[in-house]
């Protein structure tokens, strides 16, 4: 029996020292780089927050100028991305789409060498500003539509929404769709995040660490989680049915576990629910309340009773999906959004990844067999 103790997912393992975000999972707070999240979700845009979490100030209006125009002038994609995106499967996953296009500009834009400063800096802008561009294409190329160009009057957030429909957002729309981006755009030491640093430690391109971070945000565990949970909603299918699902589920499987809940730091409810939430309300009100809003109420509600004894409370992920369908967003878009959000957070950890980059090369606690013999195929049971 091995003597090492194992921490089962890394639970509580500091594995970098970083300045980029800070979470009090006991109190509910968040910050980018001392900053509350909320106030940034209320008082700041997408371009403004990514150059923040970057950079580490925020920045003055020059900067965020020149900023904004780098990343408008680098929206367009290079036509034989384009032509690859074409020649995905219609009904693949868009997060696939995805990794597939960032992985692959890697071989389309050569300012990729991850130990020079100007070219991490030019690759970063690239994969801000294109992101959204590979995700709208392929959302219409699979319907057989053609992309519909970037706008250059339009700010990033409206833009993707431009992309996606071929109309501008209103205020509201364009207020909650920054909002969403802000809250998404960083959160410690995830799983995406954790696999962004571990990939460009080896000092592999940035194209491939965020093709990295793009797979391993995909999963259900983690951001595929906003679009479990409106397929979840959607199959409770009005609020009365809450509690004799929850009783089933938990019936069946004891460690049933109610997708949009749950959190590895946070055992409270997470910061960044309750501020979408309060956005989500302010556009129902503008247009109508879904139903799918009331049940994931209901839910919470109900679910409190099992739940909140062990620290699960709702997650970013709850509410997120049902404010993208009010929007008419398709779901399997949900991920792919995160995606178009966490990049400034990657991208934040990448840089300060590299400023003092040692290769990561965790140690094992080697459990299988020893000195064991080469048999030869035919002398084998
Ligand atoms: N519903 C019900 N019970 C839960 C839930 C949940 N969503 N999440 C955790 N629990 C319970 C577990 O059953 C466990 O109970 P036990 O001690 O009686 O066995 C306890 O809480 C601890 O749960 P773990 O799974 O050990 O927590 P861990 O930190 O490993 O996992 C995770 C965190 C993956 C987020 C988990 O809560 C989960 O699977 N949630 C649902 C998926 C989800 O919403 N993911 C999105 C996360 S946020 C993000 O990536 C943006």
């Amino acid at each position: 029996m091995s003597q090492v103790e194992i921490k089962p997912g890394l639970a509580d393992v500091p594995v970098a020292q970083s300045g980029v975000s800070f979470i009090d999972g006991k109190h509910a707070r968040l910050s980018y780089r001392g900053i509350a999240v909320e106030t940034l979700a209320l008082e700041s845009n997408f371009e403004e927050t990514t150059w923040l979490l970057i950079k580490g100030e925020l920045p003055t209006q020059r900067e965020l100028t020149n900023f904004d125009q780098s990343l408008r002038q680098r929206r367009s994609l290079h036509y034989r991305l384009i032509e690859l995106l074409k020649q995905l499967p219609e009904n693949g996953h868009p997060m696939d789409s995805l990794q597939t296009g960032v992985a692959a500009m890697g071989m389309f834009y050569p300012q990729r060498d991850a130990t020079n400063p100007a070219q991490r800096w030019e690759a970063s802008l690239k994969l801000i500003a294109s992101i959204p561009t590979i995700v709208a294409a392929y959302a219409r190329l699979r319907q057989g539509k053609d992309p519909i160009s970037p706008h250059p009057d339009l700010d990033h957030a409206s833009n993707f929404y431009w992309m996606l429909f071929g109309t501008v957002p209103t205020p509201s729309v364009r207020k909650v769709l920054n909002a969403c981006l802000i809250l998404h755009a960083e959160h410690s030491m995830n799983a995406s995040t954790f696999t962004a640093r571990v990939t460009s430690s080896s000092l592999a391109n940035p194209y491939a660490t965020i093709a990295a971070a793009v797979g391993s945000l995909s999963g259900p565990l983690h951001g595929g989680a906003n679009e479990e949970v409106l397929q979840m909603l959607m199959e409770i299918g009005s609020v009365e049915k809450v509690k004799p699902w929850l009783d089933e589920k938990r019936k069946a499987d004891p460690h049933f576990k109610v997708m949009g809940m749950g959190h590895r730091v946070y055992k409270v409810k997470d910061p960044r629910a309750t501020v979408l939430q309060e956005l989500a309300e302010h556009v129902f009100a503008e247009s109508s309340r879904p139903v799918l809003y009331d049940i994931a109420l209901a839910l919470e509600s109900y679910a409190a009773n099992f739940y909140s004894a062990k620290g699960v409370y709702p997650n970013v992920d709850f509410f997120s999906g049902v404010v993208y369908r009010a929007l008419g967003i398709e779901t399997d878009l949900f991920t792919p959004i995160f995606a178009i959000a966490r990049i400034s957070g990657w991208l934040a950890h990448w840089h300060e990844q590299m400023k003092e980059n040692r290769i990561y090369r965790p140690e094992q606690d080697y459990i299988g067999k020893m000195d064991a013999p080469y048999v030869p195929i035919d002398k084998r049971p």
